[in-house]
């Protein structure tokens, strides 16, 4: 059972998000963080409300609640049947929301979030290029981006081509075509204006060459380079996303007045984390995979 600190509110997890960060964390690759073993993997739960910390007000037992339960030390993580969060990184579910859909929202909904609408402020008309469109963040930021009024061009396999589309991306470009750069072009012949990059590397550098001068870019694997940036005029940052709770209700009630769609969720037992994460780490999770705990 975790400790309970003043300002936390320790909650029986129902359901717990996977993210690309959770394989990654565990592989050692995120080690300039702070830890401390042993570590708990996790960063996003929805479940109820068990007891509250000293000072938090607005929780009471038993109420349905979302969280983002990521801390300065990676420790006691969202995989398990407790956990205890400060309450400023926790939010009411909103009734019509489950247990795994809320799960499926804190991690990748705030990452969009906060790179279209906090940093790169999309604002309708404007054309989004968003990479690894089919993956958790990818998912909730084409729904964030058509909720917008923006125009998406999303990356993905053909195989997930229907699935992007489907969450309001008006094209899909396969990443592995020869001509992928003519292919974004041919869509936006002035540029894109933004860009979201959840690949990095080679999608970062291709995307120096598709955006518009004076765009946006924001990479979340990669920073994105100086020069390259300087060059275009271009607004730039390597984002590490944070807990929001005012951002987890807002975005939850979007999702409540049908205006922006749920990621295509799977769910799988906790107890097969360990194939969860295999399935992450391969890389070709369509939307999100959830873990459910009784
Ligand atoms: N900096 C931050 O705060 C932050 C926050 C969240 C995530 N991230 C990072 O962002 C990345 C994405 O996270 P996620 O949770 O969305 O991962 P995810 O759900 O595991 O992403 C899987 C998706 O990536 C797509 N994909 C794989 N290779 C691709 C490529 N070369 N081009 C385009 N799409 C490709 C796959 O589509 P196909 O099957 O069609 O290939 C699949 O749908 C991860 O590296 C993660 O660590 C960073």
């Amino acid at each position: 059972m975790p400790e309970l600190a003043s300002g936390e509110v320790l909650i029986r997890v129902r359901a717990a998000g996977v993210n690309a960060l959770d394989w990654k964390v565990r592989e050692g690759l995120l080690k300039s963080r702070p830890y401390a073993f042993p570590i708990i993997p996790g960063w996003e739960a929805a479940g109820e409300v068990v007891s509250t910390g000293e000072g938090v007000t607005g929780f009471t037992p038993g109420m349905r609640v979302m969280a983002f339960t990521k801390k300065p030390v990676f420790q006691w993580g969202a995989c398990a049947e407790y956990v205890s969060v400060p309450a400023e990184q926790v939010a009411p579910t909103p009734s019509h929301l489950d247990d795994v859909e809320a799960a499926s929202l804190p991690v990748a909904g705030l990452t969009a979030w906060q790179s279209l609408v906090e940093f790169a402020r999309l604002e309708a008309g404007q054309t989004v290029l968003i990479h690894a469109a089919a993956g958790g963040v990818g998912s909730w930021a084409v729904g964030i981006a058509r909720q917008r009024g923006a125009t998406v061009i999303g990356t993905a396999r053909p195989e997930n081509a229907d699935y992007v589309r489907g969450l309001g991306a008006s094209a899909v470009v396969d990443y592995r075509a020869a001509d992928v750069k003519e292919q974004i072009m041919a869509l936006a012949p002035d540029g894109v204006d933004v860009v979201l990059d959840a690949v990095g590397g080679e999608a970062l550098r291709l995307s120096y060459e598709v955006i518009k001068p004076g765009g946006a870019i924001v990479g979340l694997v990669d920073a994105p380079d100086h020069d390259q940036c300087a060059h275009k005029d271009l607004s730039a940052t390597r984002l590490m996303v944070c807990p929001d709770n005012g951002q987890m209700a807002e975005l939850a009630a979007l999702v409540a007045e049908g205006k922006i769609p749920l990621p295509e969720i799977r769910t799988m037992p906790l107890e097969d984390i360990a194939e969860a994460h295999r399935l992450s780490e391969a890389g070709h999770v369509r939307g999100k995979l959830v873990l459910t705990v009784f």
